[in-house]
């Protein structure tokens, strides 16, 4: 399978993306510029929603017009972080539902463990788009990728603002049908597995916790 990985090249995009990685932004214009952000991206990401014909009655005429053919989409924020996207995403397609999934590392085996799921009933029938600012060892984000699976899912995106190679590479190796669509490549990780340059805890920034 064709490995995909795209990086958002939007001006916009990358504009807003440098204001969040400055240390001295605050958790309110970093939390708006997370949600702007992951808008702008949904709304690259569903360029190739399919469009049908349908007919309607203007004040003058009847003409015919385009709607979204019924596809149904879902977003399934990763806990804690992702839930900083849903909003974003929402404000431009409020009809999409939003599962959750929380992970937690085992402090002792690294292990990513499930603590939180639930997904829409129909998630199997939707366009599922997984949301996580950051895409770092891609451990929690590939954990993540099998639960939702394991409850259906077949057609899914994960997002994110920025990533790195080891991310990357995670997903295409565990996961080789997810697309990934990402604002930045970094060049790594540092040795506390922190996006370097990154943003930092995108959990602490979103929330205010540090
Ligand atoms: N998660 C974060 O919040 N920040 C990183 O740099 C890596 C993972």
């Amino acid at each position: 399978m064709e490995k995909h990985v795209h990086v958002f090249h939007h001006p916009l995009i990358q504009h807003k993306l440098g204001i969040i990685r400055e240390e001295s932004t605050g958790p309110k214009e970093f939390r708006e510029l997370v949600n702007e952000i992951a808008k702008l991206m949904a709304y690259e990401i569903t360029l190739d929603l399919p469009l049908t014909d349908v007919t309607v009655q203007t004040p003058v005429a009847k003409t015919t017009v385009k709607r979204l053919s019924g596809k149904k989409l879902g977003i399934v924020p990763i806990m804690r972080a992702g839930l900083g996207m849903v909003d974003g995403i929402l404000s431009l397609i409020p009809v999409a539902k939003v599962g959750h999934i929380g992970l937690y590392r085992d402090p002792e085996t690294l292990e990513a463990i499930e603590y939180y799921a639930k997904l829409p009933e129909d998630a199997g029938e939707r366009e599922l788009i997984v949301v996580d600012p950051m895409l770092a060892t891609g451990g929690s984000a590939s954990a993540a990728l099998t639960a939702i699976k394991k409850r259906g899912a077949k057609n899914i995106k994960f997002l994110c603002l920025i990533s790195v190679k080891e991310g990357i590479d995670r997903i295409h190796q565990d996961h080789p049908d997810v697309p990934i669509y990402t604002g930045a490549i970094d060049p790594g990780l540092n040795e506390k597995s922190y996006i370097d340059p990154g943003f930092g805890d995108a959990g602490d920034r979103l929330f205010g916790t540090k």
